[in-house]
């Protein structure tokens, strides 16, 4: 791939966007989320993707001053990156990178090994066997991580890796903590380790973080999916395997009951551990049943919101990253896997369609204190 010139585009974006490095432009209204977030020594981040904000104007403008990190949405997963085996399409990526670097953001690498979104030519390359499943991995990641150093300095290293435990959500029980994946077909239970110090010997410096979802509920079943990824992480630093960070995609859903003490000890624990804890998906799934309006439903969830971020951070989370700032763009709108079963629009996240702030992001502002 072509030597990376990620520095000095990314410096373009300065002078594209109108911003002199590291201060965000003029804020929309009020405190914006990234400096209430600052002042309270926490970060605020969403994920945002390339072709809408190249779209949209008022979108940018929300995104450059509400963020402090980007997260890509998909522009960096493996698909997207490398489409066909040494084919690489790093443009839309070296676009998010201009744009942060134009707001004085950091970039949030997401994900390099995840069992979605990979080309069919990877598929077929991992049930080659571990041999080249190590190949296509170490190319992969030495390629890309070379590339966006300059600009991306923690990466989701292993993406949703613990398997769902028996009940919702969980179409292909397996024995073990593991998910059955191409990658662990291919390379055993050991993927993981594998792929966090590929990714070491790429950059000695990059944060590494693991990342998955459903460990926020006060349910048996979040409470034996966090016993799954305690285990895991535990097993990983006992054989030293360079981890930093664990990321907790809080997608939330309000049918399950939540309550503090039991997500705030899983917190500490993973603190205990020395890795730092981040929320990194955050969005809000409302019940199946309708609230009966808008307003209500707006602020019940906000409710809901609020008790789990202000967990998070009583846990020792510094990181909170919404999966993106309106309901307009949301994956919970557009994919029928996460959607409303009754058709409605979810209302989870702190902007509408309109791209009007809702209770959430008053909800954000007060659990940020
Ligand atoms: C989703 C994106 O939001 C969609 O736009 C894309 O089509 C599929 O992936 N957990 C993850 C994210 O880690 O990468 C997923 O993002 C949502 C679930």
């Amino acid at each position: 791939m072509a030597g990376s010139t990620w520095g000095r585009r990314a410096a373009l974006g300065l002078m594209a966007a109108g911003c002199t490095p590291g201060r965000p432009p003029a804020q929309p209204h009020g405190p914006s989320l990234r400096a209430a977030a600052r002042a309270r020594g926490l970060v605020f981040g969403t994920a945002a993707q390339a072709a809408l904000l190249r779209q949209d104007a008022a979108l940018r403008a929300l995104v450059a001053a509400e963020a402090e990190v980007l997260v890509p949405e998909y522009e960096a997963k493996w698909g997207p990156v490398q489409p066909r085996e040494g084919e690489w399409n790093l443009a839309p990526l070296q676009e998010l990178a201009s744009f942060a670097a134009g707001a004085g953001q950091r970039l949030r690498g997401h994900c390099l090994v995840w069992h979605e979104g990979n080309p069919d030519w990877l598929l077929a390359a991992l049930a080659e066997g571990p041999a080249r499943a190590r190949r296509v991995m170490e190319d992969h990641f030495r390629a890309l991580l070379g590339a966006t150093a300059p600009v991306m300095r923690e990466w989701d290293v292993v993406n949703e890796m613990i398997a769902n435990p028996p009940g919702s959500d969980n179409p292909s029980p397996t024995p073990g903590d593991l998910r059955d994946t191409p990658w662990l077909r291919a390379l055993g239970p050991g993927y993981v380790e594998l792929a966090l110090r590929t990714a070491r010997q790429a950059d000695r410096t990059l944060r590494l973080t693991l990342n998955d979802y459903g460990m926020e509920a006060d349910t048996p079943w979040a409470a034996e999916k966090r016993a799954r990824l305690l285990r895991l992480v535990r097993a990983l630093l006992d054989r030293g395997a360079p981890l930093d960070a664990i990321g907790l995609q809080a997608h939330l859903q309000m049918r399950e009951p939540f309550r503090p003490e039991p997500f705030i000890a899983f917190l500490r624990e993973l603190r205990s551990l020395g890795l730092s804890v981040s929320l990194t998906e955050l969005d809000v799934r409302e019940p199946d049943l309708l609230a009966p309006g808008i307003a209500e439903r707006d602020a019940l969830m906000a409710a809901y919101l609020e008790q789990v971020v202000r967990a998070a951070i009583e846990g020792g989370v510094r990181t909170v990253i919404t999966w993106g700032l309106t309901d307009r763009d949301s994956w919970l709108v557009s994919m029928p896997a996460v959607a409303r079963p009754d058709g409605a629009a979810t209302r989870g996240h702190p902007y509408d369609a309109e791209l009007r702030p809702k209770p959430f992001r008053d909800a954000l502002l007060r659990a940020f204190g």
